[in-house]
């Protein structure tokens, strides 16, 4: 049993904006069953605040990088959290990242940084009478806690660091000029330390000085260290090859349940999806046709491939499939969504954030669309595959990993689970549409691969056991 301290900028349920939010949340209940110690440490945005009732004050800072601070302890939907109240930090509106001019807050080097400090701090001296015994960070949020804790225990650092890669798009820099105010070392501005390319980089931080690097799937792990993927930081990740493992996400099955989910009409085979089909399309405003009804749920942005979609979309229209699509964010996307919606009667768009929603989709989809350039993971043809919803997914990192193409071979060794194309372009994504159309055009071939996708593990049970097997063999030597 090994008690650990998880540092991220967000946790699903109570502040989420993509799936680390998800793993952040279901990680700790996962461990629990297998003997291990998680406590939570996350900003006290001012929606978090407001969801912490009753909560004590474990550890106080009174100028955490331009104002007082403490972490409040308190339980909430099942996690022990730790939540750093930092009210000239975090007592604001917009998303953890951005103000409400879409922009990032100017102050993100040092919002992020005092969660890294606090953490290092808990990990050194304890807070409500408890000490972790190791630490683990996720994103570039938590990059500077080895720093931390070099500094505030004079070289000896002491307790080992996690820091596990979601998306390595996101590097955190910020100038040299700031790396007093940070309260970093100036003669750690180095290329083996946290310097990137003349910034001081929060990522590379992370990288260079963690005990192990993990990221969300095996396939990911190895395009990370090239430069296709590697954002710039292949290098650094290659030189640290022995230490990078992939430990594949997995979702939270009670939650993610066609059986029982409050959302939909439940199912116990994928036979049952009719009603919800039904209503979808009514959501939409689709008629009946004959071909899959193609749901796609996700941050609209240039990594999930989504201007694919749009140039490929006349391949699935003209077989009668269909297209149901709910995301937010890059607007040139948003608004070449909607002109498509108003255009196709067979294509419905909805832009917004809304969970329950998302449920409803995946359990009314014949198939859900992937076409990520890059997806350290991904979780939605996870949902995908326990409600028996196809995937159609780009053939990169976790994607890869959890999906299995309906090759010949795989349909004839009845193990195939989805479709998946490569390159990631429009064309084999038309192509990829088209097969797709043909399985469902064959409904006893369509019908097994439904069966075998809900029958993929994709709970947390072994990912979990293998991020406890790593806690534990940091600890032996
Ligand atoms: P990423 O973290 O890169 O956004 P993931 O697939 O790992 O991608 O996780 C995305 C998570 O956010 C999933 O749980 C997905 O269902 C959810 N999600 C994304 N966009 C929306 C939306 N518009 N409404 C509801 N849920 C969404
Ligand atoms: C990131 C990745 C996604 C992954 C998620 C959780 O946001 O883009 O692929 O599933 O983190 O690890």
């Amino acid at each position: 049993m090994t008690r650990v301290l998880s540092v991220a900028s967000e946790c699903a349920p109570l502040v989420k904006t993509g799936g680390l939010a998800d793993v952040a949340g279901a990680l700790p209940g996962a461990l629990a069953d297998l003997g291990d110690e998680m406590r939570t440490l996350l900003p006290g945005y001012r929606s978090v605040m407001g969801q912490v009732k009753k909560a004590k004050a474990v550890a106080t800072f009174s100028d955490l990088f331009g104002g007082p601070a403490r972490v409040m302890a308190a339980k909430l939907a099942g996690l022990d959290l730790l939540v750093l109240d930092a009210p000239h930090l975090y007592d604001r509106p917009g998303s953890p990242y951005l103000g409400e001019n879409g922009h990032d807050w100017p102050d993100n080097p040092e919002r992020f940084a005092a969660l890294s400090y606090a953490a290092a701090h808990i990990a050194l001296k304890g807070a409500d009478k408890w000490k972790p015994q190791v630490i683990h960070g996720h994103d570039w949020q938590a990059g500077f806690i080895p720093e931390y804790l070099h500094e505030m225990s004079g070289g000896k650092g002491g307790v080992p660091f996690v820091f596990t890669i979601h998306n390595i798009a996101f590097h955190g820099n910020t100038g040299p000029d700031r790396i007093k105010a940070l309260g970093l070392s100036d003669w750690r501005f180095n290329a083996d330390h946290f310097e990137f390319w003349g910034h001081v980089s929060a990522l590379k931080a992370g990288l260079t000085g963690a005990d192990r690097i993990t990221t969300v799937s095996k396939t990911y792990a190895e395009e990370l260290m090239t430069p296709e993927f590697g954002m710039g930081m292949d290098g650094v990740l290659r030189a640290r090859r022995d230490d990078l493992t992939g430990i594949v996400n997995g979702i939270d099955t009670e939650v993610w349940n066609p059986g029982t989910d409050p959302q939909i009409k439940v199912y116990k085979t994928a036979k049952g999806k009719g009603p919800n089909k039904t209503a979808l399309r009514k959501e939409f405003g689709l008629k009946k046709s004959d071909g899959p009804l193609c749901v796609l749920i996700s941050r609209l942005t240039y990594q999930k491939g989504i201007d694919l979609i749009l140039e490929a979309l006349p391949a699935l229209l003209a077989r009668g499939g269909q297209l149901a699509l709910l995301g937010t964010g890059e607007t040139a996307l948003e608004v070449a969504l909607l002109e498509r919606a108003a255009a196709e009667p067979n294509v419905g768009v909805r832009i917004g954030y809304d969970e329950a929603l998302s449920h409803r989709m995946i359990a009314a989809g014949d198939a859900i669309l992937v076409p990520s350039r890059f997806e350290p993971c991904g979780l939605t043809q996870l949902y995908g595959l326990r409600y028996g919803t196809v995937p159609l997914v780009a053939l990169t990192g976790g994607l890869a990993d959890t999906v299995i193409n309906a090759s010949p071979a795989a349909l004839a060794q009845g193990v195939a689970t989805g479709v998946q194309f490569t390159p990631v372009t429009g064309e084999a994504l038309a192509n990829a549409f088209t097969r797709l159309c043909d399985l469902y055009a064959a409904p006893k071939t369509w019908a097994a691969i439904q069966k075998n996708a809900m029958k993929q593990p994709v709970g947390w049970e072994t990912s979990a056991a293998d991020y406890s097997a790593l806690y534990a063999g940091l600890l032996e030597g």
